[in-house]
C-alpha cells in the first residue's frame, strides 16, 4: 500500500451536461495526481490536488529541449455503471520505456497505478455514459530544472490529468484518407520514434497541415533512411489486409509498440487470421492493391481504436481500399475489441482491470 494523500477542491467545475459534445481532450476534471523527483531524493510527494496551472520559470528546461514523456488511456463506464482500464499496466511499463530514452528516471509503476486508481476513485462521476464515450488519461512528465543548457534535468514533475471524451465516431466507422508523406520523415532508428516524447510529434505537424490542405486525414510515414518501408500513421499504428493475412510494420525502434496494435494481433491470431509482422514496402501495397489483393487497411490507437483506412495517395498515385467502405475483418475486430473495452463482451486475454 501506498500512502496517497488527497486534498479535495473547494468548488467542483459543472460537468458537461451534453455527452453528445464532448470532443476530444478540451474539458478536464476537478482533480489530478502529482509526484516529484529530485536527485537524491528520488520520486517522492505521491498526491492528489485540485487541478491547477503550473508555475514555470521561464528557464525550465522542458520549455527548451523537450526532455518530457507522455502516456494515453482510457477509462470505461460499463452498462451496469462500474468502471474499467484496458491495459494500464502495459501504458505504465512504455511509459518508463520512453522515460529511459529521454534521459528521466524510472518510476514505480505500481505507484503509478495505485494513484491513478485514487484519482479515478476521487473523479468517477466524470466518466461519461453515452455509448463510444469514456475518460481520457494523460499521465505525462516534465523536466523541471531552471537551466539553459544541455544536460538532463535533476527534478522532474510527474502528473496525471483527466479528460472526458466523446464517441470517436459520432456517426459510425468512417473510412479516411491517408496520405503518403515522400518528404518529410517523422523518427529514425537509433531516434526516439519508439518513445511517446513531444518531440516526435512536433516533428509531424507540418506534413499533417500539408496533407490536410490536400484533402487528406492523416500522414503515413515512410521510414527515416530509405523512405520506402511503412512506419505509422499520426497516433495509430497501420494494418492491412493482403491476401487474407494481417500484414503490419514490425517494431523496429522507430515506431510506437502499440497497445491496441498488440491488442488487435492477439485478437485476430485468436480469430484464425494469419498475422505477418515484417518490413512492410509501400511498393508492396500498391501492388498488392492493383493485383486486388489488397482486402483492407486501418489504423490502430487508444483514440478511435480502429480507423478503416479507404484511401490511400503516394507519389501522385490514388488507390480505393475495400470500396472506400469498412472492411469486414476491420469491423469484426473493432467490434470485439471495443466490445471487451466497454464490457459488453468478456475478457479471455485478461486486459480488463475493473475498479
Ligand atoms: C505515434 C503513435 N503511434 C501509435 C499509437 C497507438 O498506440 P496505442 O494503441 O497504445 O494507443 C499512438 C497513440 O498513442 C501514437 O501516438
Amino acid at each position: 500500500m501506498y500512502d496517497i494523500p488527497v486534498t479535495l477542491a473547494a468548488t467542483l467545475k459543472q460537468k458537461p451536461q451534453d455527452e453528445t459534445k464532448l470532443g476530444f481532450g478540451k474539458i478536464f476534471t476537478d482533480h489530478m495526481f502529482m509526484m516529484n523527483y529530485e536527485t537524491g531524493k528520488g520520486w517522492h510527494n505521491p498526491r492528489i490536488e485540485p487541478y491547477h496551472p503550473f508555475e514555470l520559470d521561464p528557464s525550465t528546461m522542458v520549455l527548451h529541449y523537450g526532455q518530457t514523456v507522455f502516456e494515453g488511456m482510457k477509462c470505461y463506464r460499463r452498462a451496469d455503471g462500474g468502471l474499467q482500464l484496458f491495459r494500464p499496466r502495459d501504458n505504465f511499463k512504455r511509459f518508463n520505456v520512453s522515460a529511459d530514452r529521454l534521459s528521466i528516471p524510472q518510476f514505480d509503476e505500481e505507484l503509478a497505478l495505485e494513484g491513478l486508481k485514487k484519482l479515478l476513485d476521487v473523479e468517477k462521476d466524470w466518466v461519461p455514459h453515452n455509448e463510444g464515450t469514456s475518460l481520457y488519461i494523460r499521465p505525462f512528465i516534465i523536466a523541471t530544472d531552471p537551466y539553459v543548457g544541455v544536460k538532463a534535468s535533476s527534478t522532474y514533475i510527474f502528473c496525471i490529468i483527466l479528460s472526458p471524451v466523446g464517441a470517436y465516431y459520432a456517426h459510425g466507422l468512417a473510412p479516411v484518407g491517408i496520405y503518403v508523406e515522400d518528404q518529410y520523415v517523422r523518427a529514425v532508428r537509433g531516434g526516439f520514434g519508439f518513445a511517446k516524447t513531444a518531440g516526435n510529434y512536433a516533428a509531424s505537424l507540418k506534413a499533417g497541415e500539408m496533407a490536410k490542405a490536400k484533402g487528406y486525414d492523416q500522414v503515413l510515414w515512410l521510414d527515416g533512411v530509405e523512405q520506402k518501408y511503412v512506419e505509422e500513421v499520426g497516433s495509430m499504428n497501420m494494418m492491412f489486409v493482403i491476401d487474407h493475412k494481417l500484414v503490419t510494420p514490425a517494431l523496429n525502434g522507430s515506431i510506437l509498440a502499440g497497445i491496441t496494435r498488440d491488442s488487435i494481433l492477439k485478437l485476430a491470431a485468436s480469430m484464425g487470421v494469419e498475422c505477418v509482422e515484417t518490413r512492410l514496402a509501400i511498393a508492396d501495397v500498391f501492388k498488392a492493391a492493383h493485383e486486388n489483393r489488397l482486402q483492407e487497411a486501418f489504423g490502430t490507437g487508444t483514440a478511435a481504436v480502429v480507423s478503416p483506412v479507404g484511401e490511400l495517395c503516394w507519389n501522385g498515385e490514388k488507390i480505393t481500399v475495400s470500396n472506400n467502405e469498412i472492411g469486414e475483418l476491420t469491423k469484426k475486430l473493432y467490434d470485439t475489441l471495443t466490445g471487451i473495452q466497454w464490457g459488453r463482451l468478456a475478457d479471455p486475454f485478461g486486459w480488463i482491470m475493473k475498479l
